[in-house]
């Protein structure tokens, strides 16, 4: 291979007294004395479209930490203009000149731009910052090095057999027309990966973040063109999900359409695409990652410290607000009196506050919505005959704050069991230890998501017998592991079911999804 030597960036500690969190401190004093409003950039250049957005701060609500143009239809129109005529260069290059670019972004976000990046996901997203290291740092970082690595193993699958006289091989081209990545607020690494992935194989995209990360899209964005990523490559288009998504998906030249966010949302994208199938001029790839309702089960077998531990970390860090966050729980009758008592104890310890005093566990959730969605479920479950509920107080004075909270049903199918909350909230249901079987049913059947899912057992025949069971409840498992933290090149992430199409992004595979190929026979 002529790439340098690639391996996962080290995440920074921010120990009190380090150079990192002197420089992210002052970083994020700075954002907090600016507002900056920010364009659309089309073929280069800003654009302005009259109509202004604001991306509000969770925990301090009455501040902004940008305003920003909104996209317009007759803008998105020209963005894919625009797009398809960078194409006719930007495909041609070879993919060692096209992965540089993203190398060298790599490299500036791990030095130039590190501090900048994190202070903006503290404001903007409201995490901690070793939450916003892990993410919009690290593993910004680790998808732009190894999609390097990623497509050029791509390139690298060719048939194997040739004929006296004949030379067989494939070549894979982008796809033709244009990318359609539109992305959530909970990631920026995932903001960066999905028009980036298509990108790296020789496509062009347009991108729109989520409304609630414009900010930190915007210093990707700028550190992709330092990078000399070429103009009109890639379209930046913050606004609203619906006229973005109306006018790319009606368009003749749609390639594909690179998503990650809600089920809802997704489901709406496939049935505009169906809608438009005899007008495309390809048949559109849809590669999307949405929701989840991700499980832990306990056998008796498990450790009890290292459970409660893992599920603490899985369901409450970043308020819960991760894909793969824990959300409910199946433990045994002869284990709960300990984890009950070891979760139940800790709830208080964990600080909901702003990630600008580097004491809190937890910020606040994204935005009023969130807040009341969350909440709403909360206070149902305190009037629920058949539930008991820890923690859970709320307060949205300055903030949108919510404690973590643990549910405690006595049945297996109430809400909270079944429905992605994506808030910092538990549910637990405690199992007869001869259940088991029944349990592992339960798992499966009772919600309609399968994205993450975790194990904790000691017994070995048990471990082989879930992982078996359990075989299309979660596209990413852990044995002994929280269901969060999956690493680029380690655990390619993605779910099945009403979790996404599962193309295992942080993978070769995800890069597959992005490229038409060719099979050429030579005879000689
Ligand atoms: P969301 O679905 O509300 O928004 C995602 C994106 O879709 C945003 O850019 C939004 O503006 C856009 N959008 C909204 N309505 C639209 C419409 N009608 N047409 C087209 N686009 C539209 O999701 P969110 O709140 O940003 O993120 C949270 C969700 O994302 C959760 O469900 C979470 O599980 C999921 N998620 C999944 C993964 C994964 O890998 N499986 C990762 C991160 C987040
Ligand atoms: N990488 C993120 C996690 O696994 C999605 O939590």
């Amino acid at each position: 291979s002529t790439l340098p030597k690639i391996s996962n960036e080290k995440c920074l500690t921010y120990a009190p007294g380090s150079s990192e969190r002197k420089n992210v401190r002052e970083e994020y004093d700075e954002q907090a004395r600016q507002c900056p409003h920010i364009a659309c950039v089309v073929n280069g250049k800003d654009v302005l479209t009259g109509t202004t957005m604001e991306q509000l701060i969770p925990h301090n609500h009455k501040k902004s930490i940008c305003t920003f143009e909104a996209l317009t239809p007759k803008l998105v129109e020209d963005a894919i203009n625009g797009a398809l005529k960078a194409k006719m260069s930007w495909e041609n290059l070879p993919l060692d000149e096209r992965a540089a670019v993203f190398l060298k972004a790599a490299d500036l976000l791990a030095t130039k731009y590190r501090a900048k990046i994190n202070a903006s996901v503290m404001h903007g997203q409201s995490k901690t910052v070793w939450q916003a290291e892990i993410d919009a740092a690290v593993e910004t970082i680790d998808f732009w090095r190894f999609g390097a690595k990623f497509a050029k193993s791509v390139y690298q699958i060719q048939p194997t057999e040739n004929d006296f006289g004949v030379w067989n091989r494939m070549e894979y081209r982008p796809l033709e027309g244009f990318v359609s990545a539109i992305t959530p607020f909970n990631f920026l690494a995932i903001g960066a990966n999905l028009p980036s992935t298509p990108v790296l194989m020789g496509n062009v995209a347009l991108w729109k973040p989520a409304e609630n990360s414009v900010h930190g899209a915007k210093i990707i964005y700028d550190v992709l063109t330092e990078a000399g990523l070429p103009e009109g490559v890639i379209q930046f288009l913050p606004g609203e999900g619906l006229p973005f998504a109306q006018t790319t998906l009606r368009s003749r030249d749609l390639a594909a359409v690179h998503f990650t966010g809600s089920t809802t949302v997704f489901d709406t994208l496939w049935n505009e695409v169906g809608k438009n199938l005899s007008h495309y001029k390809t048949y559109p790839r849809l590669v999307g990652e949405t929701g989840g309702k991700n499980f832990h089960v306990v056998h008796e077998t498990a450790d009890v410290e290292h459970v409660v531990n893992s599920t603490i970390r899985g369901a409450f860090e970043f308020q819960g607000q991760k894909c793969s966050a824990t959300s409910r729980m199946y433990v045994p009758k002869s284990l709960w009196p300990r984890i009950r008592e070891g979760i139940a104890q800790k709830l208080p310890e964990l600080k909901v506050g702003s990630p600008g005093e580097f004491d809190a566990f937890m910020g606040a959730v994204i935005n009023r919505r969130a807040f009341d969605r969350v909440s709403g479920y909360i206070k149902r479950a305190k009037e629920s005959p058949s539930c008991q509920v820890d923690g859970g107080a709320f307060d949205d004075s300055k903030g949108y704050f919510i404690e973590p909270t643990m549910i405690t049903t006595t049945d297996p199918s109430y809400e909270s069991m079944r429905e992605e909350i994506f808030g910092p909230v538990l549910t637990v249901y405690v199992y007869e230890d001869d259940k088991f079987e029944e349990t592992l049913e339960l798992c499966d059947k009772s919600t309609a998501y399968a994205l993450t899912g975790a194990v904790f057992a000691r017994d070995r025949g048990v471990i082989n017998h879930v992982l078996n069971k359990l075989r299309h409840t979660a596209g990413n498992i852990y044995i002994n592991d929280k269901s969060t933290g999956s690493i680029v090149g380690q655990q390619p992430f993605g779910g099945s079911r009403k979790s996404g199409t599962n193309d295992k992004s942080g993978s070769a595979n995800c890069y597959m999804r992005f490229c038409s190929p060719r099979s050429i026979k030579e005879n000689f």
